[in-house]
């Protein structure tokens, strides 16, 4: 089997945090969202991936190299628009012609991986597989309609009136027959080959579309608490404190927390971390509480401060907070200090677009 990941799309994104132009290397716990994904397909002994790429390729071809890091082999394949996802399935039919494949969208995680999911394809013998999940917001995603018998009857994407509240997972199997539909089908009202279309254009020609529900589902929208949600998924399933940090006699570190980079690297003075959290290369925390479900990226100075469920970008400096920081997303070479000679004594902001500050004192 080969894998067949999308990672195009436009190169703008309307979140505060413009970590990056590209949404699929938002991180998740210290990690880009895309590199779940590769590793899902990896663990699924799929090391052919061909990567969809668009306006921000630079970026993900730099993130992702040729794939060896990973164990895999990556072609990109370039989409000169996002005309949808359909239409990516068309550009790489000369990659994933004879055989069957996993296409999985590059903004989704799924926590349980795939594995289990591609065997029952093979097992099942079917044309296609989707994934399906309850939401509570199924105008937002491409909708399902099961008959009596649990079959795929019906498709699709974000209706005003949805007739259920079972959305597409970004994660879906295909053998050639996709290629037949992918061709037949007219770009949707919003000018887009839809996978939907194309699925269902399965169903009405008689190939057979199993549906597997799942849980356990994230999807980038952009929204800070789902992505403090995706955050706390991830920190939970961890396994085991990973990585050693330089800790002094008065320094803690409790529960599962991972330390990233060379040994040592990390560096904790007179702190407590309590996991599950995960430490970037490089920063240092001194006379400070990092708390459970914390990710702080690399290179990050704390001094003085207490941080719980929260989400801190490389680079960034957080010292002397007296209240606790919580629910918090933290860019990329953010500085939040106190500054008690500061005249006049005022709160000084320099924030971006559409940020938020809340002030708890
Ligand atoms: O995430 C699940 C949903 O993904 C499904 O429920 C929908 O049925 C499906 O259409 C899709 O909906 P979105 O509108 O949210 O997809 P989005 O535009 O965010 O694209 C998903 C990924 O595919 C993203 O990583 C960008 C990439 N992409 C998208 C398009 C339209 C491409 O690589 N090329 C494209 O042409």
């Amino acid at each position: 089997m080969k894998g067949l990941i999308l990672s195009g799309g436009k190169g703008t994104r309307l979140r505060p945090l413009t970590y990056t132009s590209a949404k699929q290397l938002v991180p998740v716990a210290n990690k880009p969202v895309l590199f779940y994904g590769i590793e899902s397909l990896v663990s699924a002994g799929i090391r052919e991936i061909g990567i969809v790429v668009g306006d921000t390729h630079a970026e993900i071809e730099a993130a992702v190299g040729d794939g060896s890091r990973f164990g895999a082999r990556v072609t990109y394949i370039p989409q000169d628009a996002p005309r949808g996802l359909a239409h990516a399935v068309l550009i790489a039919e000369p990659f994933l012609r004879g055989s069957r494949f996993v296409m999985y969208l590059g903004d989704n995680l799924l926590q349980r991986g795939i594995t289990a999911l591609v065997e029952e394809y093979l097992q099942l013998g079917v044309d296609c597989e989707i994934l399906l999940t309850r939401v509570p917001n199924p105008s937002s995603f491409g909708v399902a309609e099961l008959d009596a018998t649990g079959r795929v009857a019906r498709l699709v994407e974000k209706p005003k009136e949805p007739r259920s509240d079972l959305a597409l997972v970004g994660v879906y199997l295909f053998n050639e027959t996709v290629f037949d539909a992918v061709k037949a089908i007219q770009p949707s009202p919003r000018g887009e080959l839809e996978i939907t279309d194309a699925i269902q254009w399965l169903v009405d020609h008689g190939r057979s579309v199993h549906a597997h529900l799942v849980s356990g589902w994230w999807k980038d929208t952009g929204k800070a608490e789902d992505m403090l949600e995706a955050n706390r998924t991830v920190l939970d399933g961890l396994e085991d404190h990973r990585g050693t940090a330089t800790v002094d006699s008065s320094s803690r570190v409790e529960g599962k927390v991972v330390f990233e980079g060379p040994p040592g690297s990390v560096v904790l003075v007179d702190s407590v971390v309590r996991g599950p959290a995960v430490i970037g290369e490089g920063s240092r925390i001194e006379r400070s509480f990092v708390g459970p479900y914390t990710a702080i990226a690399a290179g990050c100075r704390l001094n003085r401060v207490e941080i719980e469920n929260s989400i801190v970008w490389e680079g960034s400096t957080l010292e002397d907070v007296s209240l606790r920081i919580s629910d918090s997303l933290i860019g990329r070479g953010v500085v939040i200090r106190r500054d008690p000679e500061r005249k006049p004594k005022a709160h000084r902001f320099l924030v971006g677009d559409a940020s938020e500050v809340g002030i708890g004192e």
